[in-house]
Protein backbone atom coordinates (compact mmCIF):
# COMPACT_ATOMS: atom_id res chain seq x y z
CA UNK A 1 0.00 0.00 0.00
CA UNK A 2 1.15 3.66 -0.91
CA UNK A 3 2.53 5.63 2.10
CA UNK A 4 0.38 8.37 3.13
CA UNK A 5 1.08 11.68 2.20
CA UNK A 6 2.81 14.15 4.48
CA UNK A 7 0.24 17.22 4.43
CA UNK A 8 1.77 20.43 4.43
CA UNK A 9 0.53 23.58 6.01
CA UNK A 10 1.68 26.49 3.73
CA UNK A 11 1.40 29.76 5.92
CA UNK A 12 1.40 32.90 4.02
CA UNK A 13 0.60 36.79 3.38
CA UNK A 14 0.55 38.05 6.80
CA UNK A 15 0.16 40.91 8.47
CA UNK A 16 3.43 42.57 7.24
CA UNK A 17 4.65 45.46 5.06
CA UNK A 18 5.85 42.34 3.20
CA UNK A 19 2.26 40.53 2.77
CA UNK A 20 2.99 40.61 -0.91
CA UNK A 21 6.14 39.63 -1.37
CA UNK A 22 5.09 36.45 0.28
CA UNK A 23 1.63 35.57 -1.54
CA UNK A 24 4.78 35.18 -4.61
CA UNK A 25 7.00 33.36 -2.04
CA UNK A 26 3.63 30.89 -1.39
CA UNK A 27 3.22 30.27 -4.98
CA UNK A 28 5.95 29.13 -5.84
CA UNK A 29 6.16 26.79 -3.27
CA UNK A 30 2.92 25.16 -3.69
CA UNK A 31 4.13 24.79 -7.20
CA UNK A 32 7.25 23.30 -6.71
CA UNK A 33 7.00 20.80 -3.43
CA UNK A 34 7.14 17.32 -4.86
CA UNK A 35 2.97 16.50 -5.02
CA UNK A 36 4.08 12.61 -4.83
CA UNK A 37 5.57 12.76 -1.52
CA UNK A 38 3.31 16.03 0.42
CA UNK A 39 -0.30 16.83 0.33
CA UNK A 40 -0.50 21.21 0.78
CA UNK A 41 -3.33 23.07 2.64
CA UNK A 42 -2.79 26.57 1.65
CA UNK A 43 -3.36 28.78 5.04
CA UNK A 44 -3.77 32.80 4.08
CA UNK A 45 -3.20 35.30 6.68
CA UNK A 46 -4.79 38.29 6.06
CA UNK A 47 -3.54 41.84 6.64
CA UNK A 48 -4.99 42.17 9.74
CA UNK A 49 -3.63 39.18 11.21
CA UNK A 50 -6.42 36.57 10.74
CA UNK A 51 -5.92 32.90 9.16
CA UNK A 52 -7.68 31.85 6.53
CA UNK A 53 -8.85 28.47 4.37
CA UNK A 54 -9.10 29.88 0.93
CA UNK A 55 -10.31 28.48 -1.54
CA UNK A 56 -7.58 26.03 -2.60
CA UNK A 57 -8.10 25.92 -6.40
CA UNK A 58 -7.90 29.96 -6.73
CA UNK A 59 -6.15 31.16 -3.66
CA UNK A 60 -4.83 34.42 -5.51
CA UNK A 61 -6.17 37.21 -7.22
CA UNK A 62 -3.51 38.92 -10.40
CA UNK A 63 -1.26 35.98 -9.39
CA UNK A 64 1.02 36.86 -12.58
CA UNK A 65 1.31 40.39 -11.07
CA UNK A 66 3.34 41.12 -8.33
CA UNK A 67 1.88 45.33 -7.87
CA UNK A 68 -1.78 43.73 -7.59
CA UNK A 69 -1.22 40.12 -6.16
CA UNK A 70 -4.07 39.66 -3.79
CA UNK A 71 -5.87 37.07 -1.30
CA UNK A 72 -8.88 35.57 -2.85
CA UNK A 73 -10.94 36.13 -0.10
CA UNK A 74 -14.07 34.37 -2.04
CA UNK A 75 -15.35 30.93 -0.03
CA UNK A 76 -12.63 31.35 2.88
CA UNK A 77 -12.97 29.57 6.03
CA UNK A 78 -11.79 31.19 9.50
CA UNK A 79 -8.80 28.81 11.10
CA UNK A 80 -6.85 28.72 14.19
CA UNK A 81 -3.99 26.23 15.43
CA UNK A 82 -5.02 25.85 18.77
CA UNK A 83 -2.29 24.69 21.87
CA UNK A 84 -1.76 20.70 22.11
CA UNK A 85 -4.11 20.44 18.19
CA UNK A 86 -0.75 18.60 17.24
CA UNK A 87 -1.51 20.43 13.70
CA UNK A 88 -5.59 19.59 13.21
CA UNK A 89 -6.72 23.64 11.68
CA UNK A 90 -10.14 24.21 13.24
CA UNK A 91 -12.69 25.35 11.84
CA UNK A 92 -13.89 29.08 13.61
CA UNK A 93 -17.13 29.14 12.40
CA UNK A 94 -18.14 24.99 12.13
CA UNK A 95 -15.92 24.06 15.50
CA UNK A 96 -14.54 20.99 13.43
CA UNK A 97 -11.72 20.24 12.61
CA UNK A 98 -10.55 21.23 8.72
CA UNK A 99 -7.29 19.34 8.16
CA UNK A 100 -4.89 17.74 10.06
CA UNK A 101 -1.30 19.14 9.17
CA UNK A 102 1.77 17.32 9.78
CA UNK A 103 3.75 19.94 9.65
CA UNK A 104 3.52 23.57 8.84
CA UNK A 105 6.00 25.62 6.00
CA UNK A 106 5.85 29.14 6.77
CA UNK A 107 6.71 31.66 4.49
CA UNK A 108 5.97 35.11 6.12
CA UNK A 109 8.67 38.30 5.90
CA UNK A 110 8.96 40.56 9.12
CA UNK A 111 7.12 40.83 12.00
CA UNK A 112 4.43 38.86 13.42
CA UNK A 113 5.89 35.75 11.01
CA UNK A 114 9.12 35.83 10.92
CA UNK A 115 10.29 37.39 14.28
CA UNK A 116 9.53 33.96 16.36
CA UNK A 117 5.46 35.38 17.18
CA UNK A 118 4.42 32.44 14.58
CA UNK A 119 7.08 30.14 15.93
CA UNK A 120 5.33 30.66 18.59
CA UNK A 121 2.63 29.94 18.14
CA UNK A 122 3.59 26.47 16.18
CA UNK A 123 5.26 25.44 19.20
CA UNK A 124 2.37 25.59 21.60
CA UNK A 125 0.16 23.81 18.77
CA UNK A 126 2.85 20.68 18.61
CA UNK A 127 3.24 20.98 15.24
CA UNK A 128 6.44 20.26 13.11
CA UNK A 129 7.27 23.67 11.10
CA UNK A 130 10.50 24.91 8.61
CA UNK A 131 13.10 27.44 9.56
CA UNK A 132 14.41 29.17 12.96
CA UNK A 133 12.54 27.96 16.01
CA UNK A 134 11.57 31.22 18.38
CA UNK A 135 14.98 32.52 19.67
CA UNK A 136 16.93 32.03 16.28
CA UNK A 137 13.68 34.02 14.90
CA UNK A 138 13.62 36.82 17.14
CA UNK A 139 17.10 37.23 17.42
CA UNK A 140 17.67 37.54 13.45
CA UNK A 141 14.77 40.02 13.23
CA UNK A 142 16.40 42.36 15.40
CA UNK A 143 19.32 44.11 14.04
CA UNK A 144 20.72 45.48 17.74
CA UNK A 145 20.59 41.73 18.91
CA UNK A 146 21.52 40.41 16.11
CA UNK A 147 24.71 42.38 15.83
CA UNK A 148 25.71 42.29 19.15
CA UNK A 149 25.78 38.42 18.89
CA UNK A 150 27.61 37.96 16.28
CA UNK A 151 30.41 40.73 17.79
CA UNK A 152 30.16 38.58 20.35
CA UNK A 153 31.12 35.86 18.44
CA UNK A 154 34.01 37.46 16.65
CA UNK A 155 31.81 37.92 13.24
CA UNK A 156 33.24 41.15 11.41
CA UNK A 157 30.46 43.71 11.04
CA UNK A 158 29.72 47.48 10.18
CA UNK A 159 30.10 49.96 13.40
CA UNK A 160 26.41 51.19 14.96
CA UNK A 161 24.60 53.06 17.43
CA UNK A 162 21.31 52.63 18.86
CA UNK A 163 18.36 54.94 19.54
CA UNK A 164 15.45 54.24 21.81
CA UNK A 165 12.13 56.89 20.83
CA UNK A 166 12.96 58.89 23.45
CA UNK A 167 16.42 59.65 23.33
CA UNK A 168 18.26 62.91 21.66
CA UNK A 169 20.19 62.84 18.95
CA UNK A 170 22.39 64.56 17.60
CA UNK A 171 23.62 64.97 14.07
CA UNK A 172 27.39 66.22 14.62
CA UNK A 173 27.96 64.11 17.60
CA UNK A 174 26.02 60.79 15.31
CA UNK A 175 28.62 61.69 12.24
CA UNK A 176 31.35 61.90 14.51
CA UNK A 177 31.32 58.86 15.63
CA UNK A 178 30.16 56.90 12.65
CA UNK A 179 31.34 58.83 10.03
CA UNK A 180 29.40 60.27 6.90
CA UNK A 181 27.25 59.28 4.92
CA UNK A 182 25.68 56.71 7.52
CA UNK A 183 22.86 54.47 7.44
CA UNK A 184 19.38 54.88 9.49
CA UNK A 185 16.98 51.63 9.85
CA UNK A 186 14.24 50.09 12.13
CA UNK A 187 15.73 47.23 14.57
CA UNK A 188 13.11 45.21 13.61
CA UNK A 189 12.15 44.85 10.10
CA UNK A 190 13.27 44.16 6.17
CA UNK A 191 12.95 44.56 2.75
CA UNK A 192 14.35 47.86 3.43
CA UNK A 193 11.27 49.05 4.61
CA UNK A 194 12.36 52.50 6.72
CA UNK A 195 16.18 52.45 5.13
CA UNK A 196 17.63 56.01 5.02
CA UNK A 197 21.37 56.66 3.41
CA UNK A 198 21.79 60.10 5.09
CA UNK A 199 24.42 62.68 3.94
CA UNK A 200 23.59 65.86 5.71
CA UNK A 201 21.64 67.13 8.63
CA UNK A 202 18.76 68.46 6.18
CA UNK A 203 17.72 64.79 5.05
CA UNK A 204 18.51 63.41 8.91
CA UNK A 205 15.64 64.46 10.75
CA UNK A 206 13.35 62.77 8.07
CA UNK A 207 15.61 59.50 7.97
CA UNK A 208 15.17 58.81 11.96
CA UNK A 209 11.61 60.34 12.24
CA UNK A 210 10.44 57.58 9.03
CA UNK A 211 12.64 54.99 11.00
CA UNK A 212 11.04 55.82 14.26
CA UNK A 213 7.58 55.31 12.49
CA UNK A 214 8.18 51.54 12.04
CA UNK A 215 9.70 50.74 15.29
CA UNK A 216 10.59 52.40 18.63
CA UNK A 217 14.39 51.15 18.44
CA UNK A 218 16.61 52.28 15.39
CA UNK A 219 20.22 51.88 14.18
CA UNK A 220 22.59 54.16 13.09
CA UNK A 221 25.00 52.71 11.15
CA UNK A 222 28.57 53.54 9.20
CA UNK A 223 28.50 53.47 5.68
CA UNK A 224 29.88 50.83 4.33
CA UNK A 225 31.12 51.16 0.80
CA UNK A 226 31.88 47.79 -1.08
CA UNK A 227 30.04 44.92 -3.17
CA UNK A 228 26.83 42.95 -1.45
CA UNK A 229 27.07 39.24 -1.15
CA UNK A 230 24.93 37.18 -0.30
CA UNK A 231 24.73 32.94 0.47
CA UNK A 232 22.08 30.36 1.54
CA UNK A 233 22.64 27.74 4.58
CA UNK A 234 20.74 24.82 5.34
CA UNK A 235 20.61 22.58 7.70
CA UNK A 236 20.44 21.76 11.68
CA UNK A 237 23.42 21.50 14.18
CA UNK A 238 25.47 20.82 10.46
CA UNK A 239 24.18 23.08 8.09
CA UNK A 240 25.57 22.98 4.53
CA UNK A 241 26.34 26.46 2.31
CA UNK A 242 26.09 26.99 -1.49
CA UNK A 243 27.58 29.23 -3.57
CA UNK A 244 27.94 33.03 -3.22
CA UNK A 245 25.51 35.72 -5.46
CA UNK A 246 25.94 38.72 -5.88
CA UNK A 247 23.51 42.01 -5.57
CA UNK A 248 24.01 45.00 -8.28
CA UNK A 249 21.60 47.01 -7.36
CA UNK A 250 20.91 50.21 -10.07
CA UNK A 251 19.57 52.28 -7.29
CA UNK A 252 21.55 54.28 -4.67
CA UNK A 253 21.16 51.11 -2.35
CA UNK A 254 19.46 47.88 -2.57
CA UNK A 255 16.14 49.95 -1.41
CA UNK A 256 12.71 48.60 -1.45
CA UNK A 257 12.05 49.71 -4.68
CA UNK A 258 15.32 47.97 -5.79
CA UNK A 259 14.12 44.69 -4.74
CA UNK A 260 10.43 44.69 -5.63
CA UNK A 261 9.25 48.01 -7.74
CA UNK A 262 11.49 48.54 -10.38
CA UNK A 263 12.00 45.22 -11.98
CA UNK A 264 15.52 46.30 -13.64
CA UNK A 265 16.34 47.87 -9.81
CA UNK A 266 18.91 45.20 -9.00
CA UNK A 267 21.05 42.23 -10.88
CA UNK A 268 21.56 38.78 -9.20
CA UNK A 269 25.09 37.72 -10.36
CA UNK A 270 25.35 33.60 -9.76
CA UNK A 271 28.10 32.97 -9.12
CA UNK A 272 29.42 36.33 -8.10
CA UNK A 273 32.67 36.82 -9.60
CA UNK A 274 35.20 37.04 -6.68
CA UNK A 275 38.23 35.22 -5.87
CA UNK A 276 37.75 31.55 -4.79
CA UNK A 277 39.32 32.50 -1.43
CA UNK A 278 37.09 35.60 -0.48
CA UNK A 279 34.19 32.75 -1.32
CA UNK A 280 35.29 30.37 0.95
CA UNK A 281 36.05 33.27 3.59
CA UNK A 282 32.16 34.35 3.01
CA UNK A 283 30.76 30.62 3.31
CA UNK A 284 32.85 29.99 6.54
CA UNK A 285 31.34 33.63 7.77
CA UNK A 286 27.95 32.62 6.84
CA UNK A 287 28.14 29.15 8.74
CA UNK A 288 29.64 31.16 11.65
CA UNK A 289 26.74 33.32 11.79
CA UNK A 290 24.02 30.49 11.36
CA UNK A 291 25.51 29.35 14.55
CA UNK A 292 26.04 31.79 16.63
CA UNK A 293 22.26 33.16 15.98
CA UNK A 294 20.77 30.10 16.56
CA UNK A 295 19.14 29.31 13.05
CA UNK A 296 17.98 26.04 12.29
CA UNK A 297 16.40 25.00 8.65
CA UNK A 298 17.34 27.74 6.20
CA UNK A 299 18.87 31.46 6.67
CA UNK A 300 20.46 33.84 3.90
CA UNK A 301 23.57 35.32 5.27
CA UNK A 302 24.13 38.73 3.52
CA UNK A 303 27.79 40.50 3.61
CA UNK A 304 29.62 43.33 2.37
CA UNK A 305 32.83 42.86 0.78
CA UNK A 306 35.10 46.13 0.73
CA UNK A 307 37.93 46.96 -1.65
CA UNK A 308 40.33 45.63 0.55
CA UNK A 309 38.49 42.27 0.66
CA UNK A 310 37.26 42.65 3.95
CA UNK A 311 33.79 40.87 4.42
CA UNK A 312 31.52 42.40 7.06
CA UNK A 313 28.20 40.33 7.78
CA UNK A 314 25.48 42.81 7.56
CA UNK A 315 22.13 40.49 8.08
CA UNK A 316 20.89 37.05 8.39
CA UNK A 317 17.34 36.76 7.06
CA UNK A 318 15.83 33.62 8.25
CA UNK A 319 12.77 33.27 6.37
CA UNK A 320 14.24 34.69 2.77
CA UNK A 321 12.30 35.32 0.21
CA UNK A 322 11.16 32.15 -1.72
CA UNK A 323 9.68 33.73 -5.15
CA UNK A 324 11.42 31.94 -8.35
CA UNK A 325 13.78 35.07 -9.06
CA UNK A 326 14.59 34.99 -5.01
CA UNK A 327 18.01 34.31 -4.15
CA UNK A 328 17.65 31.83 -1.65
CA UNK A 329 16.63 28.98 -4.06
CA UNK A 330 18.85 30.39 -6.82
CA UNK A 331 21.93 30.00 -4.85
CA UNK A 332 20.65 26.29 -4.18
CA UNK A 333 19.41 25.51 -7.57
CA UNK A 334 23.22 26.76 -8.93
CA UNK A 335 24.14 24.86 -6.63
CA UNK A 336 22.81 21.46 -7.48
CA UNK A 337 19.89 21.05 -5.13
CA UNK A 338 16.65 21.77 -7.10
CA UNK A 339 13.51 23.48 -5.46
CA UNK A 340 11.69 20.63 -5.15
CA UNK A 341 14.62 18.75 -3.18
CA UNK A 342 15.38 22.26 -1.43
CA UNK A 343 11.70 22.28 0.06
CA UNK A 344 11.56 18.52 0.77
CA UNK A 345 15.12 18.73 2.77
CA UNK A 346 13.69 21.59 4.97
CA UNK A 347 10.35 19.72 5.70
CA UNK A 348 12.66 16.68 6.64
CA UNK A 349 15.10 19.19 8.66
CA UNK A 350 11.74 20.38 10.78
CA UNK A 351 10.25 16.68 11.61
CA UNK A 352 14.10 16.24 12.12
CA UNK A 353 13.96 18.66 14.83
CA UNK A 354 10.62 18.61 15.97
CA UNK A 355 11.50 14.45 17.20
CA UNK A 356 14.59 15.49 18.87
CA UNK A 357 12.33 18.08 20.72
CA UNK A 358 10.02 15.71 22.02
CA UNK A 359 12.18 13.32 23.54
CA UNK A 360 13.31 15.85 25.79
CA UNK A 361 11.63 15.83 29.42
CA UNK A 362 9.02 18.31 30.58
CA UNK A 363 8.61 16.96 34.28
CA UNK A 364 11.21 15.40 36.60
N1 LIG B 1 25.83 50.13 6.70
C1 LIG B 1 25.48 50.08 5.40
N2 LIG B 1 26.36 50.47 4.45
C2 LIG B 1 26.00 50.43 3.14
N3 LIG B 1 24.80 50.04 2.68
C3 LIG B 1 23.90 49.64 3.59
C4 LIG B 1 24.20 49.64 4.99
N4 LIG B 1 23.11 49.18 5.64
C5 LIG B 1 22.19 48.92 4.71
N5 LIG B 1 22.64 49.20 3.47
C6 LIG B 1 21.87 49.07 2.20
O1 LIG B 1 20.50 49.02 2.52
C7 LIG B 1 19.93 47.72 2.17
C8 LIG B 1 18.92 47.30 3.23
O2 LIG B 1 19.50 47.28 4.51
P1 LIG B 1 19.44 46.02 5.45
O3 LIG B 1 20.22 46.33 6.67
O4 LIG B 1 19.84 44.81 4.69
O5 LIG B 1 17.91 45.96 5.85
P2 LIG B 1 16.71 44.98 5.41
O6 LIG B 1 16.55 44.04 6.55
O7 LIG B 1 15.56 45.89 5.27
O8 LIG B 1 17.11 44.28 4.14
C9 LIG B 1 21.16 46.82 2.05
O9 LIG B 1 20.89 45.74 1.18
C10 LIG B 1 22.19 47.79 1.48
O10 LIG B 1 21.98 48.03 0.10
MG1 LIG C 1 18.79 43.19 3.78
Amino acid sequence: MAERKIRVGILFGGKSAEHEVSLQSAKNVAEAIDKTRYEIALIGIDKSGRWLLPDQSRYLINESDPKLIKLNRENEASVALVPQSGGDLTDLTAGDTHASLDVVFPILHGPFGEDGTVQGLLKLAGVPFVGAGILGSAVGMDKDVMKRLMRDAGIPIAKFLVFRHHDVLDFQTIAGEVGLPFFVKPANLGSSVGVHKVGDEATFEHAVQDAFGYDTKILIEEFVEGRELECSVLGNHDPVVSIVGEIIPTHEFYSYDAKYIDEHGAALEIPADIPETISDDMRALAVRAFQALACEGMARVDCFLRKDGQLIVNEINTIPGFTKISMYPQLWEASGVPYADLIHRLIQLAIERFEREQTLKTSF
